[in-house]
């Protein structure tokens, strides 16, 4: 049944972070004195539902979303790169075994992950791609497979023909300020050509702000992850870490933010997969707020006009 309906939601291209970005904004809109309402958006609701049964009463860990980072090398050098890849000053490819035995490690806590998004940096600069995604197409675990790319670089005959695979779809980023070496149409002939699912994304961008403490307190730390659409879609696997966000992950890896121990989790850790799921368990479950929500601006709760948009793809 829910691979029913993640397989509706997947083929009919809904995008559960903009439905439930949208279905906040009516509420905000619409009922801005009452705390409660506006706090309420209707995925928050069928959400803990639904993690609420599952997690705690079957004790089973799926995942609908899940970001996978496979490199941190990239094509281009974005100013407000939600994932910081510019700040790398050693991008790496990650060994196709290590990104393996992570997703594997993964599986003995977790039941189904819906939809595994590759991305890096830029997934198709990995030169080992083919057989990272031969591995996760023949897992049964993962439902589906999408790749974000910037829409730079063609894929080659090899993976084109991987990427047909019906458990696969490319999102492509489309940023219109990087004229010269935007190639969204010439990858679109292609992928036509290869009957290839993709999706030309075109997504607002924001400024998730400087690395420095907004001294929020405990009241509007919860306030703020309560409403943040990356807990409940970018969760991201990082180098052997499981994190609540991309900004977590990247921030801290890099020591931009400090790294609190109760908010990642460490898979390549030498316990057993009982302790580890019941960790990953307690983590996903009884989590009020990361330490990163006093180092960002993605739910600017202090500021009315809420998030600060950006040209999405400006160059550095
Ligand atoms: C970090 S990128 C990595 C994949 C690929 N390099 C790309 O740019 O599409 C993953 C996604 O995050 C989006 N993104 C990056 N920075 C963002 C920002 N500041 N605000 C909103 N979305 C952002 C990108 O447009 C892309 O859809
Ligand atoms: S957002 Fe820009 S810098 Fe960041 S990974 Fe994508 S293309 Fe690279």
């Amino acid at each position: 049944m829910k691979n029913k309906i993640y397989k509706f939601l997947f083929l009919k291209k809904i995008n559960l972070t903009k439905a439930y970005r949208s279905a906040y904004y009516i509420f905000k809109k619409r009922f801005t004195n009452n705390y409660l309402i506006k706090s309420l958006s209707i995925i928050s609701i069928p959400y803990f539902t639904y993690k609420i049964i599952n997690n705690i009463i079957n004790r089973k860990i799926d995942f609908y979303e899940l970001e996978f980072p496979i490199t941190t090398i990239c094509s281009l050098k974005c100013k407000y790169c939600s994932n910081l890849i510019p700040r790398y000053e050693n991008p790496i490819n990650f060994p196709t075994n290590v990104l393996i035995q992570d997703i594997e490690s993964l599986f003995g806590m977790v039941s189904k992950i819906y939809n595994l998004k590759i991305l890096g940096g830029e997934p198709f600069l990995h030169e080992k791609l083919d057989k990272i995604l031969d591995f996760i197409i023949k897992s049964d675990k993962i439902v589906y497979i999408t790749i974000i790319s910037n829409s730079t670089i063609v894929p080659n005959e090899k993976i084109l023909n991987i990427l047909k695979n019906k458990k696969i779809e490319v999102k492509l980023s489309n940023y219109n300020n990087i004229k010269e070496l935007n190639k969204v149409d010439e990858i679109i002939k292609v992928f036509e050509k290869y009957k290839i699912k993709y999706q030309v994304i075109n997504n607002p961008w924001f400024d998730f702000g400087n690395f420095k403490s907004r001294n929020r307190n405990i009241k509007q730390l919860r306030e703020i992850f309560f409403k943040c659409p990356n807990r409940y879609f970018a969760n991201v696997l990082f180098n052997g870490q499981y994190y609540i966000c991309p900004r977590s992950a990247h921030g801290t890896d890099l020591g931009l933010i400090p790294k609190k121990k109760n908010e990642y989790f460490n898979l390549r850790s030498n316990k057993s997969n009982i302790e580890k799921k019941e960790e990953l368990m307690n983590l996903i479950n009884k989590i009020e707020f990361i330490n990163t929500c006093n180092y960002c601006d993605e739910c600017l709760i202090e500021n009315p006009n809420y998030n600060i948009e950006v040209t999405p793809g400006e160059q550095n």
